[in-house]
């Protein structure tokens, strides 16, 4: 049996090679010269943007479809004599396109039959009429296209025949047992090319399901219309072959039937976990090994591939997880199973720290190496996720993808490559080649400001561009307490954004650095504003004068400016203006502060001036004197006349207050 298959495995090896580049379980079964197979749900085989894995993941590992319901009865023949083959012709041309064959499921069986049949009251005569229609017209059609079909599925009764080994059904009921063996004649004279099969569950092991099929199918070899017996094996994990297995097995061969897995799926209660996903694997490897093990086994068939779409959880509640794919397609304990059973081995697993460093017109990347990879591929897309093309292949940890477009963006991935296959794909990175090396410098107008309590002040901050379009992000530190700050945008693709430094009515007043720092594209650059937050407006800064007039007598007479301040003042000058009335001149001057204080007079026909100017910080305090002191001969002085004017600096805000003695 396996030598009828010799041409065609050719074949298949050659298509392989040619358009699939590395191919996993079909590479390795095409060794045996077995199919590997899987059913494939319609749904998700359309979605190709919402399932971008499911073709790809189809087209590299199996060898062999089989439709999961679109070519049972009610999906070809909806109405009566009515065919709908649209669907299972794009996944024949799927097949056909990726070098892969394709098993019929299913031409007769008690589920899934349209509503017009159903329903339809037809007599014996006008059911096998349908029957055959259905039969011929749908075999023709796949002529050539499907090697095998489950001509009769799932006939046999689950109660170890009570009332009588068959199903009672449609067919069952309105022909009567003879109902198979008619199937098998219209489908043998309607394409004899293809291998005829009865296809069921719970027929592979010992009792009495599996010993009606022998009989049904030993009958049917008999008569030369079967070739092959489908055990569907939905098997529950753990799950191990048994030697009634092997008996049941060779029992069938010795009939002259080939044998395939039709429908394996092993199943387990949820939640999933290593333990479960190690018993999976070792029931994978169980059925693997003892295919490989029966000459007439020809193919193995998993209900579906990937765990995100299959039968289980939806008919079995708390279970599911029963096929070699995760649910993002990723290959579980039970793949790497099924695939060493075959004698493959498992392909590197994907490459990681992935990076791209751009240039002039070309892209560097570097990535850290996948243990026991021979070759990486790089690929690239100017979408993000995709479709990536092949830019080139590296057997070193890095490669540089040139000839690019300056200004574009490009993604990368990359995968790693042994003669066990490929690895899935690196995380994606991205890169903007440019004509020289990217980045961005900042800077404030003004670089300097000044923001009272309880008001706002602007700056301007300019982002010069070298070669980097990308957004910058900006961030304002070094705000003194009660002072925010915004920027009109950010981040920012422009080159200019506007800083909103804002001062509460009881923001902390004084200098302060303000550092602006912008990042984008991995880069960090930063300017500076000098800040002064100024006491508000309505206020002295602290600050009380008080004038006094300390002596006035016929001879002498003392002026004082006296200060009190509640927070540093670093600059003020005090002058005091005497009247000089008929024989006043001034007789000296002094303050109590001291260190910093430059003191001065001047005198006019008119006036003497006393001046003091304070350079320093002057920490709070009271009961600072600035005094002016003059004499005479002989008149009182009237000192109402006389005026004091006080300039000084605090919280980075000048003030003056002035008065008269
Ligand atoms: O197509 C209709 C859709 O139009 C409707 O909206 C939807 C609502 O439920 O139902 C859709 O039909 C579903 C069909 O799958 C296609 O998705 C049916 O309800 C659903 O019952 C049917 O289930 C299939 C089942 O056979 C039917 O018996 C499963 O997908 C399929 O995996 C399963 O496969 C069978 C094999 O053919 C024979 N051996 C057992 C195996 C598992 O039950």
């Amino acid at each position: 049996m396996r030598a009828t298959k010799a041409l065609l495995t050719c074949w298949l090896v050659l298509v392989l090679l040619s358009s699939l580049g590395v191919a996993q379980l079909r590479t390795a079964a095409a060794r045996h010269n077995l199919f590997v197979g899987t059913a494939v749900n319609n749904d998700a085989f359309n979605n190709t943007s919402g399932e971008p894995l499911y073709r790809p993941t189809l087209a590299r590992e199996y060898n062999m479809v089989v439709a999961e319901n679109i070519m049972k009865f009610d999906a070809l023949e909806p109405a009566q004599n009515q065919f709908n083959f649209a669907p299972a012709d794009a996944l024949v041309a799927f097949a056909q396109a990726n070098g892969m064959v394709v098993r019929g499921h299913n031409l007769i069986w008690h589920n899934q039959i349209p509503n017009w049949l159903q329903n339809g009251n037809f007599n014996r005569t006008q059911l096998i009429a349908i029957m055959q229609n259905h039969i011929t017209t749908v075999m023709r059609h796949f002529a050539g296209k499907v090697i095998a079909w489950d001509v009769v599925n799932e006939a046999i009764s689950d109660n170890n025949g009570n009332p009588n080994p068959l199903r009672t059904s449609l067919w069952f009921n309105g022909i009567g047992a003879d109902y198979i063996t008619m199937a098998f004649q219209f489908a043998r004279q309607a394409d004899p090319t293809a291998k005829l099969y009865y296809n069921d569950y719970n027929i592979e092991g010992s009792g009495g399901k599996p010993d009606a099929a022998f009989q049904l199918v030993s009958g049917l070899k008999a008569q030369g219309l079967i070739d092959g017996i489908g055990w569907q094996m939905h098997q529950i994990n753990p799950f191990t072959i048994s030697s009634a297995n092997q008996s049941n097995a060779t029992r069938l061969q010795n009939l002259g039937l080939e044998l395939s897995m039709t429908e394996l799926d092993i199943r387990m209660q949820l939640p999933d976990d290593s333990t479960k996903q190690q018993q999976q694997a070792s029931s994978y490897s169980s059925v693997v090994n003892f295919c490989l093990a029966q000459p007439a086994c020809v193919a193995i068939v998993t209900w579906g591939f990937t765990d995100k779409f299959s039968w289980i959880p939806g008919t079995f509640s708390g279970f599911g997880d029963a096929l070699p794919f995760d649910m993002n397609y990723q290959p579980k304990p039970a793949y790497t199973a099924f695939l060493n059973a075959l004698g493959g081995s498992a392909p590197p697993a994907a490459p990681t720290n992935l990076v791209a460093s751009p240039g002039n017109a070309q892209v560097q990347l570097t990535w850290t190496a996948s243990s026991g990879a021979t070759s990486y591929n790089v690929k690239r897309a100017t979408v993000s996720g995709g479709p990536f093309t092949l830019a080139g292949t590296s057997t070193t940890t890095s490669f540089t993808d040139t000839g690019l477009t300056n200004g574009t963006t490009f993604f990368y991935v990359v995968s790693a490559v042994n003669a066990n296959g490929e690895s899935a794909n690196s995380a994606q990175v991205s890169a903007t080649p440019s004509a020289g090396t990217a980045n961005f410098t900042l800077s404030a107008a003004p670089n300097t400001l000044t923001v009272n309590q309880g008001a706002s002040g602007t700056s301007t901050i300019s982002i010069a561009r070298t070669n980097f379009t990308g957004a910058v992000t900006l961030s304002a530190t070094g705000l003194p307490s009660g002072v925010t700050a915004s920027f009109n945008t950010s981040p920012t693709t422009a080159n200019s954004s506007v800083l909103t430094l804002s001062a509460s009515a009881t923001a902390t007043t004084g200098a302060a650095t303000v550092t602006i720092t912008g990042t984008g594209g991995g880069l960090t650059n930063t300017t500076t504003i000098a800040l002064t937050v100024g006491m508000g407006g309505t206020n002295n800064g602290g600050v009380t004068i008080t004038p006094v007039v300390a002596s006035s007598s016929n001879f002498f007479n003392e002026e004082d400016v006296r200060v009190a301040n509640t927070q540093n003042v670093t600059a003020m000058s005090v002058t005091i203006v005497i009247q000089r009335t008929t024989g006043i001149s001034s007789s000296g001057q002094y303050n109590t502060i001291g260190n910093g204080v430059t003191q001065g007079i001047s005198s006019t026909s008119a006036t003497i001036t006393d001046t003091f100017n304070f350079t320093g910080t002057l920490t709070p305090g009271s009961g600072r004197i600035f005094a002016a002191q003059t004499s005479g001969t002989g008149t009182a002085h009237p000192t109402a006349g006389d005026t004091w004017s006080v300039t000084y600096t605090t919280g980075g805000q000048s003030f003056t207050q002035t008065g008269h003695f």
